[in-house]
C-alpha cells in the first residue's frame, strides 16, 4: 500500500511555481496576483482562504485577501467582483463558498469574468473542460488528476466510482477520469444520495473518490482489495481532546480500508494541499495569457 502524499506533492508544485516566478523577477516581470473574496465569517472558509493567500505569499505571488460582512448584499458582492473583472493588475481571484443564504451562488459566479475565474467554476470553464477544450479547470479535481499523474497511476480502462455530484468536486471529477487523456480513460460511475445499493457498486470499484462529506463513511468492507482510494472529505468533528477543539476527518475509514487498498490519500495531508496547488497552478495559468511569458 502507498499513501498518496499530497503534502508533499503540493509543495513540489509549489516550489516548482516559485522557481519560475523568481525567474519572472529576474526578467523585470510582475509576479502572479490572486484575490479571493470571502463573505462571512465561517471559520472553516478563513482557514481555506488564510491558507491560500499564506501559499502565495510562500512562492512570491502577489495576493489581495477582500474580507467582507456576513451582511453584504448581492449587489455590494456583485459590485466588487466587477472591480477585480475590471482591475488589470489581478490575474485571478476565487469568491469562497459557500456564501450567506441571502446571496445567490449561480449569479456571483456567472458575474466572474471567465479569463479571471481561476476556479474553473464559470460554465464556459465547465463547457471547455467537458468538451475537452484549454480551460481553468476546479481545484480539488484536478488536484487528485495530479496526483494520480505524479505517482504514475494508470486509470485507463478501470472502473472509478466517484460519490457525490456536487459542481465543487464530484460532477467535474467524473468529467475529468473519463476524458481521453492520461491520466483518463477511466469506466465512471458517479453516485449520489439517490443511488441504491452503493456498496456493491463500490465493491465492484478500482479506484473510488468519496466527496461526501460524512466522516468515516466508507468502511474496509465496502472497497475491493487492490483498490485506489481517494479521500476528499474534511468534516470538522468535535473532539475536546485536541487543542483546537475539533479533528478534521475523511469520508473513508482509513484504518480499515488502508489494509485493503493499492494507493490511499490521508486526512489531513492527501487531497487538501493539492487544491491549494493547483489554484496557484490556475493562477499562473491565468497570468500567462495576458502577460508575455
Ligand atoms: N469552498 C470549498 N472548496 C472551494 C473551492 O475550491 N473554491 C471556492 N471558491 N470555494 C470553495
Amino acid at each position: 500500500m502507498t499513501i498518496l502524499d499530497g503534502k508533499q506533492t503540493a509543495n513540489d508544485i509549489k516550489t516548482e511555481l516559485a522557481v519560475r516566478v523568481d525567474q519572472l523577477i529576474l526578467q523585470g516581470k510582475r509576479s502572479p496576483h490572486l484575490a479571493a473574496v470571502l463573505v462571512g465569517n465561517d471559520g472553516a472558509s478563513l482557514t481555506y482562504v488564510g491558507s491560500k493567500v499564506r501559499s502565495c505569499e510562500r512562492i512570491g505571488y502577489e495576493s489581495t485577501l477582500i474580507q467582507l460582512p456576513e451582511e453584504t448584499t448581492e449587489a455590494e458582492l456583485l459590485q466588487q467582483i466587477d472591480r477585480l473583472n475590471a482591475n488589470a493588475a489581478v490575474d485571478g481571484f476565487i469568491v469562497q463558498l459557500p456564501l450567506p443564504k441571502h446571496i445567490d451562488e449561480e449569479k456571483v459566479l456567472m458575474a466572474i469574468d471567465p479569463d479571471k475565474d481561476v476556479d474553473g467554476f464559470h460554465p464556459t470553464n465547465f463547457g471547455k473542460m467537458a468538451l475537452d477544450m484549454e480551460s481553468f479547470i476546479p481545484a480539488t479535481p484536478y488536484g487528485i488528476m495530479e496526483l494520480l499523474r505524479r505517482y504514475q497511476i494508470d486509470i485507463s480502462g478501470k472502473h472509478a466510482v466517484v460519490i457525490g455530484r456536487s459542481h465543487i468536486v464530484g460532477r467535474p471529477m467524473s468529467i475529468l477520469l473519463s476524458r481521453k487523456s492520461s491520466p483518463g480513460n477511466a469506466t465512471v460511475t458517479l453516485t449520489h444520495s439517490r443511488t441504491k445499493n452503493l456498496a456493491a457498486i463500490t465493491k465492484e470499484a478500482d479506484i473510488v473518490v468519496s466527496a461526501l462529506g460524512v466522516p468515516n463513511f466508507l468502511k474496509g468492507n465496502m472497497v475491493k482489495k487492490g483498490a485506489i482510494i481517494i479521500d476528499v472529505g474534511i468534516t470538522r468533528v468535535p473532539d475536546s481532546s485536541h487543542p483546537k477543539g475539533y479533528v478534521i476527518t475523511g469520508d473513508v475509514d482509513y484504518e480499515r480500508v488502508k489494509e485493503k487498498a493499492s494507493f490511499i490519500t490521508p486526512v489531513p495531508g492527501g487531497v487538501g494541499p493539492m487544491t491549494i496547488a493547483m489554484l496557484l497552478q490556475n493562477t499562473y495559468l491565468a497570468y500567462s495569457r495576458h502577460a508575455d511569458v
